[in-house]
Protein backbone atom coordinates (compact mmCIF):
# COMPACT_ATOMS: atom_id res chain seq x y z
CA UNK A 1 0.00 0.00 0.00
CA UNK A 2 1.52 3.11 -0.95
CA UNK A 3 2.11 5.96 2.09
CA UNK A 4 1.94 9.74 2.33
CA UNK A 5 3.28 11.77 4.78
CA UNK A 6 0.49 14.07 6.33
CA UNK A 7 0.77 16.71 9.09
CA UNK A 8 -2.57 15.51 11.04
CA UNK A 9 -3.96 15.93 14.46
CA UNK A 10 -4.75 12.23 15.83
CA UNK A 11 -6.90 13.12 18.41
CA UNK A 12 -8.98 16.18 20.33
CA UNK A 13 -6.52 18.47 21.85
CA UNK A 14 -3.14 17.14 20.60
CA UNK A 15 -0.68 18.54 18.71
CA UNK A 16 -0.15 18.47 14.83
CA UNK A 17 2.69 15.33 14.15
CA UNK A 18 4.14 14.05 10.91
CA UNK A 19 2.76 10.94 10.25
CA UNK A 20 2.81 8.34 7.49
CA UNK A 21 -0.66 7.26 6.69
CA UNK A 22 -1.99 5.53 3.43
CA UNK A 23 -2.87 8.01 0.31
CA UNK A 24 -6.65 7.68 0.54
CA UNK A 25 -8.98 6.56 -2.40
CA UNK A 26 -11.08 9.03 -4.27
CA UNK A 27 -14.61 7.57 -3.89
CA UNK A 28 -17.90 8.74 -6.26
CA UNK A 29 -17.67 11.65 -7.65
CA UNK A 30 -14.00 12.26 -5.59
CA UNK A 31 -10.42 12.75 -7.15
CA UNK A 32 -7.31 12.59 -5.78
CA UNK A 33 -5.41 15.18 -5.92
CA UNK A 34 -0.95 15.33 -5.31
CA UNK A 35 -0.59 18.35 -3.13
CA UNK A 36 1.65 20.76 -4.28
CA UNK A 37 0.82 23.72 -2.30
CA UNK A 38 -1.23 24.93 1.47
CA UNK A 39 -1.50 28.38 3.09
CA UNK A 40 -1.58 28.49 6.14
CA UNK A 41 -5.21 30.41 7.07
CA UNK A 42 -6.25 31.48 10.91
CA UNK A 43 -9.53 29.34 9.65
CA UNK A 44 -7.35 26.18 9.88
CA UNK A 45 -7.07 26.80 13.76
CA UNK A 46 -10.43 24.71 14.25
CA UNK A 47 -9.23 21.71 13.57
CA UNK A 48 -6.14 22.14 15.40
CA UNK A 49 -7.65 23.90 18.60
CA UNK A 50 -10.14 20.48 18.99
CA UNK A 51 -13.09 22.12 17.20
CA UNK A 52 -13.14 19.20 14.27
CA UNK A 53 -16.12 16.88 14.63
CA UNK A 54 -14.17 13.70 14.31
CA UNK A 55 -10.32 12.96 14.38
CA UNK A 56 -7.76 12.01 13.04
CA UNK A 57 -8.06 15.21 10.76
CA UNK A 58 -5.55 16.68 8.21
CA UNK A 59 -5.84 20.81 8.48
CA UNK A 60 -5.59 22.70 5.72
CA UNK A 61 -8.25 24.34 3.38
CA UNK A 62 -6.21 26.69 0.41
CA UNK A 63 -5.12 23.66 -1.48
CA UNK A 64 -3.44 23.39 -4.99
CA UNK A 65 -2.89 19.98 -7.15
CA UNK A 66 -2.36 18.09 -9.18
CA UNK A 67 -5.40 15.13 -10.20
CA UNK A 68 -3.38 12.21 -9.88
CA UNK A 69 -6.78 9.83 -10.07
CA UNK A 70 -10.23 9.54 -10.76
CA UNK A 71 -12.84 8.11 -8.43
CA UNK A 72 -16.01 6.39 -9.85
CA UNK A 73 -18.36 8.28 -12.02
CA UNK A 74 -15.58 11.96 -12.09
CA UNK A 75 -15.74 13.23 -15.37
CA UNK A 76 -15.01 16.60 -15.20
CA UNK A 77 -11.45 16.69 -14.55
CA UNK A 78 -7.91 14.83 -16.36
CA UNK A 79 -5.36 13.47 -15.16
CA UNK A 80 -2.30 16.02 -14.63
CA UNK A 81 -4.66 18.69 -14.51
CA UNK A 82 -3.73 21.81 -12.12
CA UNK A 83 -6.69 22.57 -9.71
CA UNK A 84 -7.39 24.37 -6.41
CA UNK A 85 -10.14 23.88 -3.47
CA UNK A 86 -10.96 26.36 -0.71
CA UNK A 87 -12.80 26.19 2.51
CA UNK A 88 -15.89 24.73 1.46
CA UNK A 89 -15.46 21.23 0.54
CA UNK A 90 -18.87 20.62 -0.88
CA UNK A 91 -21.64 18.31 0.11
CA UNK A 92 -21.37 20.03 3.06
CA UNK A 93 -17.90 18.96 3.77
CA UNK A 94 -15.68 21.46 4.69
CA UNK A 95 -11.77 21.13 3.57
CA UNK A 96 -9.40 20.65 6.77
CA UNK A 97 -12.14 19.84 9.25
CA UNK A 98 -15.00 17.32 8.09
CA UNK A 99 -12.58 15.99 5.79
CA UNK A 100 -8.30 15.92 5.57
CA UNK A 101 -7.20 18.57 4.30
CA UNK A 102 -3.81 20.06 2.35
CA UNK A 103 -1.15 19.94 5.09
CA UNK A 104 -0.43 15.94 3.28
CA UNK A 105 0.94 14.91 0.37
CA UNK A 106 -2.09 13.86 -1.21
CA UNK A 107 -6.09 14.51 -0.43
CA UNK A 108 -9.43 13.54 -2.02
CA UNK A 109 -11.65 16.18 -3.13
CA UNK A 110 -15.08 16.35 -4.75
CA UNK A 111 -14.64 17.20 -8.62
CA UNK A 112 -17.37 19.66 -8.25
CA UNK A 113 -15.66 22.64 -6.07
CA UNK A 114 -12.26 22.52 -8.10
CA UNK A 115 -11.01 25.55 -9.58
CA UNK A 116 -8.98 24.75 -12.87
CA UNK A 117 -5.30 26.67 -11.80
CA UNK A 118 -4.32 29.17 -14.66
CA UNK A 119 -0.52 28.18 -15.60
CA UNK A 120 0.44 32.08 -15.23
CA UNK A 121 0.59 31.87 -11.18
CA UNK A 122 2.61 29.30 -9.64
CA UNK A 123 1.30 26.72 -7.25
CA UNK A 124 2.45 28.62 -4.43
CA UNK A 125 1.13 32.06 -4.91
CA UNK A 126 -2.00 30.45 -5.91
CA UNK A 127 -3.01 28.72 -2.55
CA UNK A 128 -3.63 31.79 -0.38
CA UNK A 129 -6.08 32.95 -3.34
CA UNK A 130 -8.31 29.76 -2.26
CA UNK A 131 -9.52 31.76 0.74
CA UNK A 132 -7.40 34.76 1.80
CA UNK A 133 -7.84 35.98 -1.76
CA UNK A 134 -11.64 34.62 -2.41
CA UNK A 135 -12.59 36.21 0.91
CA UNK A 136 -11.57 39.70 0.02
CA UNK A 137 -12.12 39.90 -3.69
CA UNK A 138 -15.65 38.75 -3.27
CA UNK A 139 -16.48 40.71 -0.15
CA UNK A 140 -15.21 43.64 -2.44
CA UNK A 141 -16.65 42.84 -5.90
CA UNK A 142 -19.97 42.04 -3.91
CA UNK A 143 -20.54 45.05 -2.56
CA UNK A 144 -22.14 48.60 -3.28
CA UNK A 145 -19.00 50.42 -4.39
CA UNK A 146 -18.36 51.34 -7.56
CA UNK A 147 -15.10 52.66 -10.04
CA UNK A 148 -14.15 55.61 -7.70
CA UNK A 149 -15.80 55.15 -4.89
CA UNK A 150 -13.83 55.14 -1.69
CA UNK A 151 -12.81 51.73 -0.17
CA UNK A 152 -11.36 51.43 2.84
CA UNK A 153 -9.40 47.75 4.10
CA UNK A 154 -8.38 47.97 7.90
CA UNK A 155 -5.36 45.33 9.30
CA UNK A 156 -2.43 44.20 6.68
CA UNK A 157 -2.62 40.87 7.39
CA UNK A 158 -3.14 37.70 4.88
CA UNK A 159 -6.57 38.89 3.95
CA UNK A 160 -5.86 42.80 3.90
CA UNK A 161 -2.54 42.85 1.87
CA UNK A 162 -5.02 40.90 -0.74
CA UNK A 163 -7.91 43.21 -0.27
CA UNK A 164 -5.97 46.38 -0.98
CA UNK A 165 -4.66 45.13 -3.93
CA UNK A 166 -8.00 43.99 -5.22
CA UNK A 167 -9.52 47.41 -4.61
CA UNK A 168 -6.72 49.27 -5.80
CA UNK A 169 -7.14 46.79 -9.18
CA UNK A 170 -10.88 46.99 -9.63
CA UNK A 171 -10.25 51.17 -9.75
CA UNK A 172 -11.48 52.02 -6.15
CA UNK A 173 -9.66 55.36 -4.15
CA UNK A 174 -8.23 52.78 -1.65
CA UNK A 175 -7.61 53.59 1.77
CA UNK A 176 -5.02 50.58 4.28
CA UNK A 177 -5.92 51.34 7.75
CA UNK A 178 -2.69 49.84 9.76
CA UNK A 179 -1.49 50.11 13.47
CA UNK A 180 1.71 52.28 13.11
CA UNK A 181 3.45 53.82 10.27
CA UNK A 182 5.78 50.27 9.87
CA UNK A 183 3.41 49.44 6.65
CA UNK A 184 2.81 52.77 4.61
CA UNK A 185 5.60 52.09 2.15
CA UNK A 186 4.00 48.71 1.57
CA UNK A 187 0.71 49.75 1.71
CA UNK A 188 1.36 52.62 -1.07
CA UNK A 189 2.66 49.81 -3.05
CA UNK A 190 0.12 47.33 -3.12
CA UNK A 191 -1.97 50.24 -4.45
CA UNK A 192 -3.27 52.21 -1.14
CA UNK A 193 -3.78 55.83 -2.47
CA UNK A 194 -4.34 57.02 1.89
CA UNK A 195 -3.02 55.20 4.75
CA UNK A 196 -4.58 55.69 8.02
CA UNK A 197 -2.29 55.18 10.77
CA UNK A 198 -4.79 53.72 14.09
CA UNK A 199 -2.05 54.67 16.23
CA UNK A 200 -2.58 58.09 15.86
CA UNK A 201 -5.07 58.89 13.55
CA UNK A 202 -9.04 58.29 14.45
CA UNK A 203 -9.75 56.41 11.28
CA UNK A 204 -13.27 57.53 11.11
CA UNK A 205 -12.51 61.18 11.05
CA UNK A 206 -9.93 60.81 7.97
CA UNK A 207 -12.62 59.02 6.07
CA UNK A 208 -14.90 61.73 6.44
CA UNK A 209 -12.52 64.15 5.40
CA UNK A 210 -11.97 62.17 2.16
CA UNK A 211 -15.71 62.20 1.53
CA UNK A 212 -16.89 59.20 3.54
CA UNK A 213 -16.15 55.53 2.47
CA UNK A 214 -18.77 53.43 0.43
CA UNK A 215 -17.48 50.16 1.63
CA UNK A 216 -14.97 49.63 4.91
CA UNK A 217 -13.96 45.91 4.85
CA UNK A 218 -12.87 45.12 8.36
CA UNK A 219 -9.87 42.20 8.30
CA UNK A 220 -8.65 42.92 11.43
CA UNK A 221 -10.46 40.60 14.10
CA UNK A 222 -10.62 43.42 17.28
CA UNK A 223 -13.88 44.67 17.82
CA UNK A 224 -13.27 47.77 19.36
CA UNK A 225 -11.74 48.42 15.96
CA UNK A 226 -14.33 47.26 13.85
CA UNK A 227 -17.04 49.94 15.79
CA UNK A 228 -14.43 52.59 15.55
CA UNK A 229 -14.94 52.42 11.87
CA UNK A 230 -18.54 53.01 10.92
CA UNK A 231 -18.49 56.85 11.27
CA UNK A 232 -16.21 57.18 8.08
CA UNK A 233 -18.76 55.57 6.32
CA UNK A 234 -20.10 57.79 3.56
CA UNK A 235 -24.25 57.53 3.03
CA UNK A 236 -25.42 54.69 2.44
CA UNK A 237 -22.28 52.91 3.02
CA UNK A 238 -21.42 49.14 3.92
CA UNK A 239 -18.76 47.88 6.35
CA UNK A 240 -18.50 44.19 5.57
CA UNK A 241 -16.87 42.08 8.21
CA UNK A 242 -14.64 38.81 7.43
CA UNK A 243 -12.83 39.12 10.88
CA UNK A 244 -14.55 37.04 13.18
CA UNK A 245 -14.69 37.39 17.23
CA UNK A 246 -17.09 36.43 20.11
CA UNK A 247 -16.94 39.46 21.39
CA UNK A 248 -19.61 42.37 20.90
CA UNK A 249 -19.28 45.37 18.86
CA UNK A 250 -20.08 48.20 20.12
CA UNK A 251 -22.33 50.31 17.79
CA UNK A 252 -25.50 52.60 18.40
CA UNK A 253 -28.63 52.67 16.43
CA UNK A 254 -27.80 56.13 15.53
CA UNK A 255 -24.55 54.77 13.95
CA UNK A 256 -27.00 52.85 11.27
CA UNK A 257 -29.73 55.60 11.23
CA UNK A 258 -27.29 58.26 10.19
CA UNK A 259 -26.38 57.92 6.74
CA UNK A 260 -28.48 54.87 6.32
CA UNK A 261 -25.77 52.63 6.81
CA UNK A 262 -25.07 48.94 6.84
CA UNK A 263 -22.99 46.36 8.65
CA UNK A 264 -22.66 42.68 7.29
CA UNK A 265 -20.23 39.94 7.26
CA UNK A 266 -19.15 38.17 4.31
CA UNK A 267 -17.80 34.45 4.50
CA UNK A 268 -15.47 32.71 1.95
CA UNK A 269 -16.25 30.46 -0.50
CA UNK A 270 -17.98 28.59 -3.42
CA UNK A 271 -16.20 27.66 -6.50
CA UNK A 272 -17.39 29.80 -8.46
CA UNK A 273 -16.34 32.74 -6.31
CA UNK A 274 -12.19 30.99 -6.38
CA UNK A 275 -12.50 30.88 -10.11
CA UNK A 276 -13.36 34.34 -10.36
CA UNK A 277 -10.48 35.40 -7.84
CA UNK A 278 -8.00 33.38 -9.76
CA UNK A 279 -8.90 34.53 -12.90
CA UNK A 280 -8.58 38.64 -12.05
CA UNK A 281 -5.81 37.46 -9.96
CA UNK A 282 -4.24 36.47 -13.44
CA UNK A 283 -5.73 39.69 -15.58
CA UNK A 284 -4.73 42.10 -13.27
CA UNK A 285 -1.14 40.88 -11.23
CA UNK A 286 -2.70 40.35 -8.18
CA UNK A 287 -0.24 37.72 -5.92
CA UNK A 288 0.24 37.27 -2.31
CA UNK A 289 3.44 37.84 -0.47
CA UNK A 290 4.11 34.66 1.27
CA UNK A 291 6.41 32.95 3.34
CA UNK A 292 7.24 29.14 2.35
CA UNK A 293 7.29 26.32 4.78
CA UNK A 294 8.12 22.54 4.20
CA UNK A 295 5.56 20.19 5.67
CA UNK A 296 6.96 19.19 8.09
CA UNK A 297 7.59 22.67 9.68
CA UNK A 298 3.70 23.19 9.60
CA UNK A 299 3.42 24.05 12.89
CA UNK A 300 6.05 26.63 12.96
CA UNK A 301 3.83 27.90 9.96
CA UNK A 302 0.95 27.66 12.08
CA UNK A 303 2.22 29.80 14.88
CA UNK A 304 4.28 32.59 13.42
CA UNK A 305 0.46 32.93 11.39
CA UNK A 306 -1.23 33.20 14.86
CA UNK A 307 1.25 35.93 16.05
CA UNK A 308 0.22 38.13 13.43
CA UNK A 309 3.97 37.88 12.29
CA UNK A 310 3.58 36.31 8.88
CA UNK A 311 4.75 38.57 5.81
CA UNK A 312 2.00 37.77 4.82
CA UNK A 313 1.11 34.55 4.34
CA UNK A 314 2.38 31.00 4.82
CA UNK A 315 2.13 28.59 2.15
CA UNK A 316 3.59 24.69 2.83
CA UNK A 317 5.24 24.23 -0.28
CA UNK A 318 4.61 19.88 -1.01
CA UNK A 319 6.06 19.31 -3.50
N1 LIG B 1 -14.87 35.61 6.51
C1 LIG B 1 -14.14 34.67 6.01
O1 LIG B 1 -14.60 33.89 5.19
C2 LIG B 1 -12.71 34.53 6.43
C3 LIG B 1 -11.79 33.83 5.64
C4 LIG B 1 -10.45 33.76 6.06
C5 LIG B 1 -10.06 34.40 7.23
N2 LIG B 1 -10.98 35.06 7.97
C6 LIG B 1 -10.64 35.80 9.20
O2 LIG B 1 -10.10 37.06 8.81
C7 LIG B 1 -9.25 37.54 9.84
C8 LIG B 1 -7.93 38.01 9.23
O3 LIG B 1 -7.23 36.89 8.73
P1 LIG B 1 -5.73 37.07 8.24
O4 LIG B 1 -5.33 35.78 7.68
O5 LIG B 1 -5.63 38.29 7.41
O6 LIG B 1 -4.99 37.32 9.63
P2 LIG B 1 -3.58 38.04 9.84
O7 LIG B 1 -2.64 37.71 8.74
O8 LIG B 1 -3.19 37.74 11.24
O9 LIG B 1 -3.93 39.59 9.70
C9 LIG B 1 -4.84 40.26 10.52
C10 LIG B 1 -4.38 41.71 10.63
O10 LIG B 1 -5.31 42.37 11.50
C11 LIG B 1 -4.60 43.29 12.30
N3 LIG B 1 -4.78 42.90 13.70
C12 LIG B 1 -4.53 41.69 14.26
N4 LIG B 1 -4.80 41.71 15.56
C13 LIG B 1 -5.23 42.97 15.83
C14 LIG B 1 -5.65 43.62 17.03
N5 LIG B 1 -5.72 42.97 18.19
N6 LIG B 1 -6.02 44.92 16.93
C15 LIG B 1 -5.99 45.57 15.77
N7 LIG B 1 -5.59 45.01 14.62
C16 LIG B 1 -5.23 43.72 14.67
C17 LIG B 1 -3.16 43.26 11.89
O11 LIG B 1 -2.98 44.22 10.88
P3 LIG B 1 -2.16 45.58 11.17
O12 LIG B 1 -0.87 45.18 11.79
O13 LIG B 1 -2.04 46.15 9.80
O14 LIG B 1 -2.99 46.44 12.07
C18 LIG B 1 -3.01 41.89 11.26
O15 LIG B 1 -2.00 41.85 10.31
C19 LIG B 1 -9.09 36.39 10.83
O16 LIG B 1 -9.95 36.66 11.91
C20 LIG B 1 -9.56 35.17 10.05
O17 LIG B 1 -10.08 34.16 10.87
C21 LIG B 1 -12.28 35.15 7.58
ZN1 LIG C 1 -9.27 30.36 5.31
Amino acid sequence: MRKMKAMQIQAKGEKMKLVEIPIPQPEMGQVLLRVEACGVCNGDSRTIMGGAPTYPKIPGHEVIGIVEELGDGSTKWNIGDRVGIGYNGGHSHVTGLTMNGGYAEYMVAFEDYLTSIPKEVTSIEAAPLMCAGETTFSAIRNSKARLGDLVAVSGIGGLGHLAIQYAHKAGFRTVAISRGIDKEKLARKLGANHYIDLNKENPAEVLKSLGGAKVILATAPNPKVISSLINGLGTDGELIIVAGSSDPLELTSMDFVRGQRTVRGSFTGQAKEINDTIRFSVLTDVRPMIEVFPLEQASEAYEKMMAAKTRFRAVLNIS
